[in-house]
């Protein structure tokens, strides 16, 4: 019998890879034996280079490809070095993106202190920065009418945050942007190039540490109160998005598009 979920030889294309959800999903892909191109800010090549060597240790296929998400000529030299050397692109995930300390509004201060250039650069990275890569990478699965793209979606997409003002504006941008091209794919290119997004719920990670973490390491005002409102009671694990990402690439959803998907034990649909 078919396996839904099999992704062994798909070209993946990941954003934002050198990240904390990054490394996890990348390797993870790798596992299955999809191959995997991470592209990242030429800074964190470093860690590009030590991840593709650890998935071609365990037998896997990468490449670091530096990038800015913001620069569409330099996406499109990513695409042609992938072209180059694997010949398609199966699957998109958009995940650079991320928040900025001065796009905040903290409790002392209002939104009159708010740093709107902040705003806009956060809107930018997370709004234009997957519509840039989607534009370019789309155009190769448009030409074969088949793809899979995976946005990066937040809590903040669906009700706001306190605080985060550019990051909620960014990711509910984020989150129409994938309904509209959802959309507006499959009425031109048909059924077979899916658009979706994962909305992951609260992770531990360095980019939301000085929100969540006191200098003392222990956990801030406004981790309680998310723990309080999360009915599993703790933060999430990169490894828990992989079930739900794996999903969204593979055929096994291969009627869902435009969809939003939560992964945040409980958090949104829960009040008290
Ligand atoms: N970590 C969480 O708790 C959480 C929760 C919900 C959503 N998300 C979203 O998931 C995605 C990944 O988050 P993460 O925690 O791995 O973040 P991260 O900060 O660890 O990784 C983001 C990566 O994006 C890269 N990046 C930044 N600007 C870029 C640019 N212009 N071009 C190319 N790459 C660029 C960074 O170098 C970094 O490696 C983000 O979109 C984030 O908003 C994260």
């Amino acid at each position: 019998m078919k396996n839904l979920f099999d992704i062994q030889g798909k070209v993946v294309v990941m954003t934002g890879a050198c990240g904390v959800l990054g490394e996890t999903i990348v390797k993870y892909f790798a596992g299955q034996g999809a191959r995997v191109a991470l592209l990242d800010l030429p800074r964190t090549a470093e860690t590009g280079r030590r991840i593709v060597a650890d998935i071609t240790a365990a037998g896997g296929q990468a490449l670091f490809l530096p990038t800015d998400v913001l620069d569409q000529p330099t996406l499109e030299r990513n695409r042609a070095d992938i072209l180059k050397a694997w010949g398609t692109v199966d699957i998109l995930l958009n995940a650079a993106g991320g928040n900025m300390a001065a796009a905040t509004v903290p409790p002392d201060k209002t939104i009159f202190d708010l740093d709107v250039d902040a705003v806009r650069k956060v809107v930018d990275l997370n709004l234009f920065g997957t519509i840039y890569p989607t534009l370019v990478f789309a155009r190769v699965m448009t030409e074969k009418g088949r793809g899979s793209i995976i946005n990066f979606c937040s809590e903040t997409s669906f009700r706001p945050l306190t605080r985060v003002a550019g990051y909620g504006a960014a990711k509910s941008a984020v989150a129409s942007w994938t309904k509209y091209l959802a959309g507006e794919l499959a009425l031109k290119s048909g059924d077979g190039l899916r658009v979706n997004a994962i909305a992951p719920g609260f992770l531990l990670t360095h980019q939301n540490h000085d929100l969540l973490v006191n200098p003392d390491g222990s956990l801030t005002d406004r981790s309680r109160k998310i723990l309080d409102h999360t009915p599993f009671g703790r933060f999430l694990q990169p490894d828990e998005l992989l079930g739900t990402l794996h999903w969204l690439a593979s055929d096994a959803s291969a009627a869902v598009t435009g969809t939003i998907n939560l992964v945040d034990g409980g958090f949104e649909s829960f009040s008290i």
